[in-house]
């Protein structure tokens, strides 16, 4: 057992190798939730031992030593960060402390209720109303200057209109949007070998860059939320003006930011923004609560570190630390055999997570995550939880290193890796894990939606020698069921009926169930809505199916191959002889199709629209919503914080790009008046 001097002194170490870490070198050792649990232990410990306390704590100081790279920046005004708390009866404490320390109460206080941006803080200042420098924060004192880079980032205006002298420290968070993200991390991948962890990361690192056209290269995004008016220039009365007046100068501010009264409406706002986290453009890892009066800022003041009127709630973390127990292999409906992780089970995101995807041999090679290491695992919305890496523990003995099976775990058969990709397969077409899951698939509710058809029941009926592919579904009868374990009268005839209502199903369904590769829902309806029927489909050339919209090469190939191989035409037949009609029928038109065959790319948030809602909208109107621009495309609707790559092409390819504040009337009337530069 340590003394608490001793832990305090060890925590202090550990905690000054992960700032630099995270702050010099964009690449960090630990989640940020195991990094917030190291600053709380040692804040507790403070709190409990005065004579532990001292002023040059990490506890009491502001981010991390500054690289040598860039030349010292001294802030006017010092940028300070934010107290964290981490769960509702904090924040209500939080703002009771604050209604105190005003001598009002909470509920004629009004808040600025924000998503907490996970990017880098920025300050740019801006003289007589130019852009003149970029800074980051550095020790809150002294940044880091970058104004060569920040020069690159596309969504910042040079100048200020109507702004003719004195000085102005815009700040804001630098990020990367999750769709740039991931086309980045592509490309990082091809080109460099390797990824970026995550989009904070990826900024943090872009910003900071040596060589400036480096960081004209990556999709960079600024987001404003602070106005600091130096030469007192301008008088602002309210948070919520200073975002107006950001807003009115060009500046991407979050469009979600909402002003509200009291405690209750303080929790709601921040409950409504975790509920949403994952709707939003960026990445965020909480919410930032801010007395909205300037004057009543004046009265709380601010800490060495941070300001009294403001507060970060910390949503769950999406990412933890744990024991990685065994890695084993399962086996998909194409036979591709995933590499998974075993784990001592561990609260991700709000839900205990035992198992985790590790998507492929040279993942885990690259990775090089061996059992018995402690291992990052992240869970972010729907997603499957997946292992991001292992955390280095000096002096501990690892295991040797995975090795990938070479015979299927189910079957028996031999594991195979095609060409140059990176995935492996059971090649054996009677492997009995794979009929499983290409029958779930079919099933499922994406695809022909049978109720009834879990996972037991099809093992079941393979296991029964009843079914071996989908096609043997359709002539199961209710005598047969009712001779299995488990099955009774009602539900072997309710299966049945599933399954025959499934005969009448529409072409796009049965595309999706049939898990032809590359073809996804979107895709499904594309192709089903042009061709109508699996016959006209069949028939297309490679020519008809590439000219489709949201139809590329690799899916038109895949798509082409499929329906001539043996196999599918055989699977087709007896589909056919069974009853399935194989059409689509056209939906009845309740809303006007005024965008017919047309190919409208969504980009950033759009007000009142969740990203699927808003795709929902144009599929609705007759038209396609892909998730790229090409020159087929029709036009571009730019949301707040849109993806700069999809703005970047659109622009290259002269693709008409229109506001997403235009976009209820655009789906109106499938035009538009204006469109935005
Ligand atoms: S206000 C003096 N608002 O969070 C108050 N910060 O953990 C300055 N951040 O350094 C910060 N989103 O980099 C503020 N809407 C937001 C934010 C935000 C992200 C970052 C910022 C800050 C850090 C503190």
């Amino acid at each position: 057992m340590s003394t608490p001097a001793q832990r305090a002194r060890q925590l202090r170490d550990e905690i000054v190798r992960h700032n630099e870490a995270y702050f010099v070198h964009d690449t960090p050792l630990i989640p940020d939730a195991d990094y917030d649990a190291l600053v709380r232990e040692l804040r507790s410990l403070e709190e409990s031992h005065p004579e532990l306390r001292s002023e040059t704590s990490v506890t009491q100081t502001v981010g991390a030593p500054r690289s040598v790279v860039f030349s010292e920046v001294r802030h006017a005004e010092p940028m300070l960060s934010l107290d964290n708390v981490f769960d509702e009866e904090e924040l209500r404490a939080w703002c009771d402390r604050v209604a105190k320390g005003l001598g009002r109460d909470a509920r004629d206080i009004s808040f600025a209720v924000e998503p907490k941006i996970d990017g880098l803080a920025l300050s740019i200042t801006y003289i007589n109303g130019t852009m003149a420098q970029g800074s980051t924060r550095g020790d809150g004192r002294v940044g880091e200057d970058v104004t060569d880079n920040v020069r690159t980032i596309r969504n910042l205006p040079t100048t200020l209109s109507g702004v003719r002298d004195g000085r102005l420290d815009i700040r804001g968070e630098v990020f990367i949007t999750k769709e740039d993200f991931h086309e980045l991390n592509e490309r990082q991948r091809q080109v460099e070998g390797k990824e970026f962890a995550n989009p904070r990361n990826a900024a943090a690192g872009s910003l900071r860059q040596k060589d400036s056209s480096v960081s004209a290269s990556r999709p960079l995004s600024f987001l404003a939320y602070q106005l600091v008016d130096l030469d007192s220039t301008l008088a602002f009365e309210s948070h919520m003006a200073t975002i107006e007046q950001l807003r009115a100068w060009g500046f991407v501010t979050a469009s979600e930011i909402a002003l509200v009264r009291g405690v209750d409406e303080v929790v709601a706002r921040s409950t409504w923004f975790e509920e949403h986290r994952h709707e939003l453009a960026y990445e965020v890892d909480g919410v930032v609560v801010k007395v909205d009066d300037l004057a009543l800022r004046e009265v709380l003041g601010s800490t060495s570190r941070a300001p009294r009127w403001a507060i970060a709630r910390k949503f769950p973390p999406e990412e933890r630390t744990t024991r990685l127990l065994a890695i084993e292999v399962s086996i998909g409906r194409t036979g591709r055999a995933t590499p998974y992780a075993v784990l001592e089970p561990v609260l991700v995101a709000g839900s205990t997570v035992s198992l985790a995807t590790l998507h492929n041999q040279d993942q885990v090679a690259q990775k090089d995550v061996r059992p018995g290491d402690l291992v990052i695992v992240r869970k972010a919305g729907e997603v499957i939880p997946e292992i991001v890496g292992s955390v280095s523990e000096p002096g501990r003995q690892r295991e040797a290193a995975w090795q990938f099976p070479t015979t299927c775990p189910e079957c028996g058969g031999p594991l195979v890796r095609v060409g140059d990709e990176s995935d492996t397969y059971c090649v054996n077409p009677a492997c009995p894990a794979q009929q499983l899951q290409q029958i779930l698939h079919f099933a499922s509710r994406g695809a022909l939606d049978i109720e009834g058809l879990g996972e037991q029941r099809v093992a079941q009926l393979i296991g029964a020698g009843l079914i071996a592919d989908v096609a043997d579904l359709f002539l199961l009868s209710a005598a047969q069921l009712s001779t299995l374990e488990g099955f009774g009268e009602l539900s072997a005839s309710a299966l049945i009926q599933a399954i025959e209502d499934a005969k009448s199903a529409p072409l796009s369904r049965v595309l999706v169930g049939l898990g032809i590769r590359h073809v996804g829902p979107v895709a499904a309806r594309e192709l089903a809505s042009r061709f109508s029927s699996f016959e006209a489909l069949a028939e297309a050339s490679l020519d008809a199916l590439e000219a489709v919209d949201g139809i590329g090469e690799v899916i038109a190939t895949s798509v082409f191959r499929y329906c001539r191989d043996p196999e599918t035409v055989d699977l087709v037949r007896r589909l056919r002889a069974a009853g399935l009609e194989l059409r689509e029928t056209k939906p009845t038109l309740e809303v006007p199709q005024t965008l017919a065959g047309r190919a409208v790319v969504v980009t950033g948030a759009i007000e009142g629209y969740s990203r699927e809602e808003a795709e929902a909208a144009i599929v609705a109107r007759g038209g396609t919503s892909p998730g790229s621009v090409s020159k087929k495309t029709y036009c571009v609707v730019v949301g707040d914080a849109p993806g700069a790559s999809k703005v970047t092409k659109a622009r290259d390819l002269g693709i008409p790009m229109i506001a997403g504040s235009a976009f209820v009337e655009f789906l109106a009337s499938g035009t538009w008046t204006t469109t935005v530069e």
